[in-house]
């Protein structure tokens, strides 16, 4: 497998962080300058970024984003939250184009994360408004929070089988996201 494929397969959606090691403002302003360069509709480039690492901050956007809606009210304990955030803004409610630039954006971000040897997993549930407002960020509209740091789960790729693509997780704890097969997505 090359370097990049190898990234993109280890860049999984992780929700549980290890304290130990939260990424930096520098190291966040890296991955957002990476952003940065990405492709975007027209080149407009309308989006905006925040890097959130300050304690009080983080536990704001935490309350605010809603953690995997498959396994029902689960949500990490405080001591396993994300380290830190960027999160992606538009001055207006997204078009279509917006919404793809902010995907481009945010597997940059995700990929550069990796890279560094951190985690995380983007968020489009959250709670708009009271972000706005904790984070004094008003005049602009969250697209997608990203929630960064050191992974401390265990993810595991696993095949589609009847059609059934809702990630679990076992009694360890480990968990399983189904993927559909080469075969099945090329037409
Ligand atoms: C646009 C977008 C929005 C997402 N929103 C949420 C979210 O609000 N909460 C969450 O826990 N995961 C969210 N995810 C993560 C997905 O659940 C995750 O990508 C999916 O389960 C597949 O896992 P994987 O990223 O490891 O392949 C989002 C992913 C994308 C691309």
């Amino acid at each position: 497998m090359s370097y990049i494929a190898e990234l993109i397969a280890s860049n999984r959606s992780y929700r549980r962080f290890s304290a130990d090691r939260r990424p930096t403002r520098d190291e966040l302003f890296g991955m957002i300058d990476c952003a940065r360069l990405g492709a975007s509709a027209g080149n407009l480039q309308r989006l905006y970024f925040s890097a959130v690492y300050d304690e009080k901050d983080c536990a704001s956007v935490f309350e605010n984003i809603a953690f995997a809606a498959y396994l029902g009210s689960w949500r990490p304990d405080r001591e396993e939250a994300p380290g830190a955030y960027v999160i992606i803004w538009s001055c207006s409610e997204p078009d279509a184009n917006l919404a793809i630039d902010a995907g481009i954006a945010a597997q940059s971000i995700l990929l550069c994360a990796r890279d560094m040897g951190y985690g995380g997993c983007m968020f489009r549930s959250m709670k708009k408004n009271e972000l706005v407002k904790a984070l004094g960020k008003s005049g602009f509209v969250p697209v997608l929070v990203i929630a960064l740091g050191t992974p401390a789960e265990t993810v595991v790729l696993t095949d589609v089988k009847d059609g059934n693509i809702r990630y679990y997780r076992d009694e360890n704890g480990v968990h399983y996201v189904p993927k559909r097969a080469l075969e099945d997505i090329i037409i």
